[in-house]
């Protein structure tokens, strides 16, 4: 694996479950691998001497000063104990808070999957044929989903149940073609309400509320039915949750019927940890036909709490014969079962000509990371547990709920606040005394008793307040007992139980058909998935070159940090008290990423690049508002940006505002377009969106020209960080002009990918911006305490809680281990080893931009064909456009995984080696590209049959497309394919000796494909 650059630091592993001297890219300092000289020597090759020289094309002005003005960098022991010891503040008790985010026992089989690092590190499986462990995953979670819910086509996953409702709602007004009117209900939980209002400011979407009836605790169904047609029939849709924000059942048929009677598209709220067997009603058993769409969060039957982040948004909608257009219209990733050119079944993404990377301001959502990985959680979790395991559970919580409510019968001034049509597993209780008088006094016998959510409901009764329980399998009878006795210790008993009845759910609310997703055991999960992640490659084997992604090595330190007790098992809604952790995490990390960007802000609630992005375009419109400035609706994106851009822009409210910039023939902003267009829209400018360096990895040096000049336009600049990798540390973000910039932990942070997500996104801002950033800002007090405090005039929430907070974890660990040196050291190397490759491959490729070739590159550059080399191809029958896809899949055959194809140049194959990496293995990928090379010039016909060692040859993506299937039942594990030749096996082998086995074995299988 190369001479890895090892620290000699002494390690206590006896602190951690692994010993990282046995992970050579886990010890080197700052987690480069190269050694001095071979850093040296990769200068020299491209004629410089030291890492600062990479960098001279910018203006010095830009750069920081050095060293940074941040922490210095820490041993790997001392940073194992730092972050051990910040875990160790926060308080662990007894907890019957639930709520929004339900705690429930998750199962062994979580950490051995967790473990798999093919499985969690790898990319999206854009490469189906390299992929196939992530998509199996990502099928059985969808399948299961299917299984519980009774809906035909659930997505791989939205970011969290807030998010996915606001995507059924513009996937209802899509397909319901009335105004962008919506109905929700006001028993859905205020945090999700909110992030709903903040996703809908300055679009057309309008929210109404169906009013609470105070003493069922249920929507108002009078209010309902006394709605006139009139204004009942503009709505396009409503949203209600089957289970309310109170702990009620809600009555789902009823509502149901309501929208299929007022041509109405429902959208039903759902948990799937509730749909199994003997529990409730599963949503396409609500009324008569059932919902039309379902949003949910499962990130329950994935991992434990972790502060309530990242959230796994379920969304699903119905696809059969009576209905086919909704799917067309919906977000995310799908997974389809398919056939590869040799009739082998296999899966793949279908359904991604919805998707921005496609349609870009047109398309259904901007989501691009989702919460891939705790998808594949999620699904192994179900497989586990079963969906009797499922039904189990609820039933115990619901004993434990029955036995609470026995005990508070004969007590005085406590009661079931809701009687009727109680959930299966929580209990709101009406205190006739003080509320916080009692948590604090359960505080101090070691018991979180629940959350006080009296102003969800405000009754006319003084000094009546409501409390919330949740039960769940992660009691134990002697926990019920310690709270029954804490409960007979604060109230009296009472002689009155005269109106107490039975508190039985209702027949009608349970699942009336059956379901049989049957459990496996731990072993024969632990062997499957084992055998998935096999299928897959993962940064830590070798070079990852996928462009755009920055596929760098995420240490194993970071994950185990991320689940200490302390962090993992937080609720998000424990008190200030209970949660210093991870409100120091979160306190350290906006302070460190204020140094990182030279920015004035920092907001740690965005869950993707993306949703960055809109955080971004969210902030400008409310500062453009605040000064009274309304029409400001236009904003510039260069032509070359990635998709998310333009989607976001649509998202936010302006999808006719989006105007394109032109590049010039280096391949950066035309600065004579620009001031063009500048000169048209300058009174409209919202502002301007650009990706530095931009995605052909060159530095937009005219950047601060431009943001100048946007300033005195009166617009501001959206910074897409995506490529922070090249320049960390090193490039004042303020100084360039930026006012706001998202920084994706999945990628420079060293996030684990996870297949697809879940990602993390922290925006920094500048001085403008920073009283409008969304969520709670973290604060130190005197005492040296953290608490959490709204900004002044914050544009909302754009996540429940705090964003995905176990990935603040790692980052900060991952910082903590760099340090101030560390970080402009680790984008120098990311710089050194793209342009090292660059200079090894530019003469044998030609490259893009086309007249780009002496732009200095940074982290990252795009090779091509010659007009004769495609030429050639297309006389050997591969045509044009088939060409880079197929050299692509040549990449597999190497054991590397592909480059980026087509993107941002169709004919490119975008190349981004991250500074994970030796001299040594650089060099053995330069030799595997020249190989390919020869390929293609010598043996093109290889291209035809490409990949030959995967475990299936190419996919019919077209077929798969064409004839959709997203699900099948779970009753056998899903057969596996087999690698003809593994990628480790493939990694021992020499270059040429593939060489020789690629051309022998395409030779052979000539005429067959
Ligand atoms: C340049 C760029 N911008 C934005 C995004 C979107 O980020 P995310 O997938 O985290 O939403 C990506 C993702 O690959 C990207 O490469």
């Amino acid at each position: 694996m190369g001479n890895f650059n090892s620290t000699s630091t002494l390690f206590n592993t006896s602190t951690l479950p692994f010993d990282p001297q046995e992970f050579p890219r886990e010890t080197p300092r700052h987690y480069i691998s190269a050694t001095e000289q071979e850093i040296k020597d990769m200068l020299s090759t491209i004629g410089l001497t030291e890492l600062s020289q990479l960098f001279v094309h910018i203006n010095p002005t830009l750069l920081f000063p050095q060293p940074l003005d941040l922490p210095e960098e820490q041993t790997y022991q001392s940073v194992a104990n730092e972050i051990a010891s910040i875990a160790s503040l926060s308080n662990h008790k007894i907890s019957f808070i639930g709520d929004q985010l339900p705690v429930w026992q998750t199962p062994d089989i979580i950490e051995f999957v967790s473990n798999l690092r093919n499985l969690s590190t790898s990319y999206t499986p854009y490469q189906p044929e390299r992929s196939q462990g992530t998509l199996i995953s990502h099928w059985i979670y969808q399948c299961a989903m299917s299984a519980l819910t009774g809906f035909e086509a659930i997505n791989t996953s939205l970011y969290d149940r807030s998010f996915a409702i606001y995507e059924a709602i513009t996937c209802a007004i899509r397909t319901s073609k009335k105004p962008s009117r919506i109905l929700l209900a006001s028993s859905l939980f205020p945090q999700e309400i909110e992030v709903l209002e903040t996703l809908a400011k300055e679009t057309d979407i309008k929210f109404d509320f169906l009013t609470l009836n105070h003493s069922t605790g249920r929507c108002d169904y009078q209010v309902l039915s006394s709605l006139k047609i009139d204004d009942v029939s503009q709505y396009s849709a409503f949203v209600f949750p089957q289970v309310n924000s109170l702990g009620v059942l809600e009555d789902v048929d009823l509502l149901t019927d309501f929208c299929e009677d007022n041509k109405i598209r429902s959208i039903a709220c759902i948990d799937p940890f509730l749909l199994g067997e003997g529990s409730l009603k599963p949503p396409v058993e609500f009324g008569r036909k059932g919902a039309d769409f379902i949003a949910g969060d499962a990130q329950h039957l994935a991992i434990p709490p972790n502060f309530g982040g990242p959230g796994l948004g379920i969304f699903g909608c119905r696809h059969n014969q009576n209905t086919k257009t909704d799917l067309r219209n919906t977000p995310g990733r799908y997974i389809g079962q398919a056939k590869d050119l040799n009739g082998r079944d296999c899966h793949v993404m279908v359904l991604s000509t919805r998707e921005q990377h496609i349609r870009k301001e047109k398309a259904t959502s901007n989501v691009c990371s989702n919460q891939a990985f705790l998808a594949t959680l999620a699904g192994a979790s179900i497989l586990s547990k079963g969906s009797k395991g499922l039904g189990t559970a609820v039933e115990l919580a619901n004993r434990y709920q029955q036995k609470v409510i026995e005990a508070v019968l004969p007590l005085a001034g406590i009661d079931p606040a809701f009687p009727d049509n109680l959930s299966p597993t929580e209990l709101t209780l009406r205190i006739d005394t003080s509320l916080s008088t009692l948590l604090h006094n359960a505080r101090s016998r070691d018991i979180s008793l629940g959350i006080d959510i009296s102003d969800r409901c405000q009754t006319d009764e003084q000094g009546v307040a409501l409390l919330k329980l949740s039960f769940s399998d992660l009691h134990s009878s002697e926990d019920i007992d310690q709270l029954i006795e804490f409960l007979r210790d604060e109230f009296a008993p009472t002689s009155d139980t005269a109106s107490k009845k039975s508190f039985k759910i209702d027949q009608k609310f349970l699942r009336q058909t059956p379901i049989r997703i049957p459990a496996y055991s731990e072993d024969e999960l632990c062997e499957y998935y084992g055998k998935l992640a096999e299928l897959n490659v993962s940064p830590d084997d070798g070079c990852y070159p996928l462009g755009s992604c920055t596929m760098k090595y995420n240490p194993l330190l970071n994950d185990w940090a991320a689940g200490l007790d302390g962090f993992a098992n937080v609720h998000p809604q424990a008190t200030r008290g209970d949660a210093q952790g991870p409100l120091k995490v979160l306190y350290e990390i906006q302070e460190w990423f204020k140094g990182i960007t030279g920015l004035a802000g920092v907001t740690t609630q965005p869950v993707a690049g993306a949703q960055g992005e809109l955080v971004g375009i969210k902030l400008f419109q409310a500062y453009h508002q605040h000064l009274g400035e309304k029409d400001r609706k236009v904003i510039l994106i260069p032509r070359s940006a990635h998709g998310t851009n333009f989607a976001t822009a649509a998202m936010a409210g302006y999808p006719n505002g989006i105007v394109y910039l032109e590049a010039n023939t280096q391949g950066t902003i035309d600065i004579n377009d620009f001031e063009e267009k500048l000169e048209e829209y300058g009174e409209k400018l919202c502002g301007v969106m650009i990706t530095n360096p931009n995605t052909s990895g060159i530095f937009e040096t005219d950047f601060k020209r431009i943001a100048d000049k946007v300033h005195e336009a009166g617009g501001l600049v959206y910074m897409d960080g995506a490529n922070m990798n090249a320049i960390a540390g090193l490039v004042n973000l303020n100084e360039l002009g930026v006012d706001a910039v998202h920084n994706n932990l999945h990628k420079t942070w060293t996030i684990p990918h996870g297949g697809g997500g879940p990602g993390d996104a922290i925006v920094a801002v500048s001085d403008k911006l920073v009283d409008f950033l969304p969520g709670k800002q973290i604060i130190q007090l005197k005492d040296g305490t953290y608490d959490s405090k709204k900004p002044k005039y914050s544009i909302g929430s754009f996540h429940r809680n705090w964003g995905n907070f176990g990935h603040k974890v790692r980052a900060y660990t991952y910082l903590l281990r760099l340090g101030r040196e560390g970080i402009p050291r680790m984008s120098s190397v990311a710089v050194l080893s793209a342009r090292y490759l660059f200079e090894k491959l530019k003469t044998r490729y030609n490259t893009l931009p086309e007249n780009a070739l002496d732009s200095p590159r940074m982290h990252e550059f795009i090779l091509t064909l010659s007009e004769e080399d495609f030429a050639n191809l297309e006389n050997h029958g591969i045509p044009k456009n088939q060409a880079i896809p197929q050299i692509g899949k040549l990449f597999l055959d190497f054991g590397f995984h592909a480059p980026t194809v087509a993107f941002p140049e169709v004919f490119g194959l975008m190349i981004e080696p991250t500074e994970s990496y030796t001299k040594r293995e650089l060099d053995r990928f330069v030799e595997a590209v020249i190989a390919i090379k020869d390929i293609i010039d010598e043996s093109p016909f290889v291209l035809k049959s490409a990949p030959h060692f995967t475990p299936i040859d190419r996919v019919d993506e077209v077929g798969a497309n064409r004839n959709l299937r997203l699900n099948e039942p779970l009753d056998r594990l899903p057969p596996l394919p087999h690698n003809r030749i593994s990628p480790s096996e493939l990694m021992r082998l020499e270059i040429v000796e593939i060489k020789k086995r690629v051309i022998k074995l395409a030779t052979d299988s000539q005429g067959l494909i």
